[in-house]
């Protein structure tokens, strides 16, 4: 989505439930805020936001003005902060209780008599999971699902999408009950990042790249999602949760998906979604014996942190057993069986408490077959590396060799370096916008489907499985401020590899 070239989306109403919760005010007004700033909202719009407090519109509009003036700090401008605040609608209600949905449809009337929204209603469901199938259920009974010929209804839901692959099949069962799938829009904020979408238009719109872009000439790929934060407060969420299910099923396998897969035949949400479901279908879930040695836990004890910050452990944290087995980090080796990646692993890793709040996918090529120069061991040559940067700075780094000047043949690895904000400048983004505006039109190339979200669980199974049978007895394995426990390095070390070295505290480029 550019705003340069993008047109408004079509005439609607967002009603938000969950209105006066963390994620509304941080991330979808704030988002919002962006969309209305590049004139990517109609005036045929209005957001109807829902919870249990007591408020009018003119508080609602109260509430959320100094939120959202932190969140979007220096983009921040009143004109827009205005137009949007007319817009911005409140009703009290009690998500549990049929009245309020009747009451909710009233008010939809009346907004799309005052506002021009047509009768197309965004849910957005910023509520805790416990509550999705009820909400969707009342939306059915009191006919807001049902979509007419010349209007529509959509669902968005957040992560995460159940806990394990039978807990996810049966939320996915509750909501086709009252929606059908188009209708779904089940939400990853990663996939509204532009790197991620510029995966595929990296892979898939530069010939140059694809003929590289198998199990002929890549030794291997890594990705990293690291955050330094610890669990602050959702330590009572984090102990059923852990780093394997916060994670993987979601994350890190849809970018897995996003670059392995076949070029889809086009840019449309069907063709993208069978081309990621092939690729999850091909990963070779690990067996018990592999997960032994292919699967790696961690839980984080006290450290220092880059910035000299002392931090507790794990255990430590509000909401926390002080015995807690939950793991704070994983890592993983996985494989696929398709023509194009076979041999080719993938490790994962994905912990808090890591020294950089950093996302990275780093793609390692093969050596060269030999080399010609006189006095130089290949095993002295560090490989081509490609590192694909998703956050926080957006960019891609090529890492090659090169002579360095002098009178004998020495040779260094230099860095070609892309960043985004050179070429494009820093456009403020929550991550939500391209997610939401994507939704209004009802494209749902980046959202996740119901079978996705079930493969994603199906790879980790068995993970989980011996995971919980054999609880881990050495927590916490790596102190916070460190990159993991030994045996995330031993992972690849085993390989004969290594994690690629990633600078701290977070390796930031652009616009310096
Ligand atoms: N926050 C984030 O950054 C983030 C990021 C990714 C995903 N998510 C997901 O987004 C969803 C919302 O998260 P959140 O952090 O915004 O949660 P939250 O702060 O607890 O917000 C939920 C809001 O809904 C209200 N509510 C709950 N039950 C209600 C009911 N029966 N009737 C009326 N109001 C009710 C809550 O009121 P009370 O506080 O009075 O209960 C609260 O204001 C969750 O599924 C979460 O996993 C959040």
């Amino acid at each position: 989505m550019s705003s340069e070239t993008a047109a408004p989306a079509p005439p609607c109403v967002m009603i938000i439930f969950g209105a006066g919760g963390d994620l509304t005010k941080r991330k979808l007004i704030p988002a919002l805020f962006h969309l209305c700033h590049g004139g990517l909202l109609p005036d045929t719009f209005a957001v109807l936001g829902l919870d249990r407090l007591d408020l009018d519109d003119g508080a609602y509009r109260d509430l959320l003005a100094a939120e959202v003036r932190q969140h979007v700090g220096s983009a921040w401008d009143a004109q827009t902060w205005d137009r949007l605040c007319g817009q911005l609608h409140y009703m009290k209600a009690d998500f549990t209780d049929v009245e309020s949905h009747m009451a909710l449809c009233e008010h939809l009337t009346r907004l799309d008599a005052d506002r021009g929204t047509e009768g197309n209603y965004l849910f957005y469901l910023a509520v805790p999971p416990s509550l999705f199938g009820g909400i969707t259920r009342l939306l059915g009974e009191v006919g807001l699902t049902a979509e007419a010929a010349d209007d529509w209804r959509r669902v968005i839901i957040e992560k995460p999408f159940g806990h394990d692959l039978e807990s996810a099949q049966d939320l996915n069962r509750m909501l086709h009950e009252t929606l059908d799938e188009e209708q779904i829009y089940r939400i990853d904020h990663y996939l509204g990042k532009e790197t991620v979408q510029n995966i595929m238009v990296f892979r898939f719109s530069n010939g140059f790249i694809e003929p590289l872009w198998n199990r002929q000439h890549i030794d291997h790929v890594q990705i990293t999602v690291a955050e330094s934060v610890g669990v602050e407060h959702r330590g009572a969420y984090y102990e059923e949760a852990g780093a394997l299910r916060d994670m993987i099923p979601n994350h890190l396998l849809v970018l897995l998906g996003f670059l392995a897969m076949e070029p889809p035949n086009s840019f449309d949400s069907c063709a993208v979604r069978d081309e990621i479901n092939k690729v999850l279908d091909a990963i070779q879930p690990l067996t018990p014996e592999q997960v032994l040695t292919h699967a790696v836990r961690g839980q984080y004890g006290e450290g220092s942190m880059p910035s000299r910050e002392q931090v507790q452990a794990y255990r430590s944290s509000p909401g926390v057993a002080p015995n807690s087995r939950t793991e704070t980090f994983a890592a993983l080796k996985l494989t696929m069986d398709n023509w194009r990646w076979a041999g080719v692993p993938f490790y994962l890793r994905t912990g808090k408490r890591l020294p950089a709040q950093y996302t990275e996918v780093a793609i390692q090529f093969k050596k060269a077959p030999t080399t010609m120069f006189k006095g130089m061991d290949l095993e002295d040559m560090n490989p081509d590396m490609m590192v694909l940067r998703i956050q926080p700075d957006e960019g891609i780094q090529l890492g090659f060799s090169a002579k360095v000047p002098g009178p004998t043949m020495r040779i260094g690895t230099v860095n070609m370096d892309f960043c985004y904000a050179d070429y494009f400048g820093n456009a403020p983004a929550t991550g939500y916008e391209t997610l939401i505006y994507d939704c209004m039109h009802g494209d749902a190339t980046l959202f996740k489907h119901a079978d996705t979200v079930e493969k994603g669980w199906e790879i980790v199974e068995s993970v989980m499985d011996v995971w919980q049978a054999l609880p881990a007895r050495n927590f916490p394995n790596y102190a916070a401020g460190t990159w993991g426990p030994e045996a995330a390095e031993d992972l690849l070390r085993n390989d004969g590899r290594r994690w690629r070295p990633i600078a701290t505290p977070s390796p930031t480029r652009c616009g310096q």
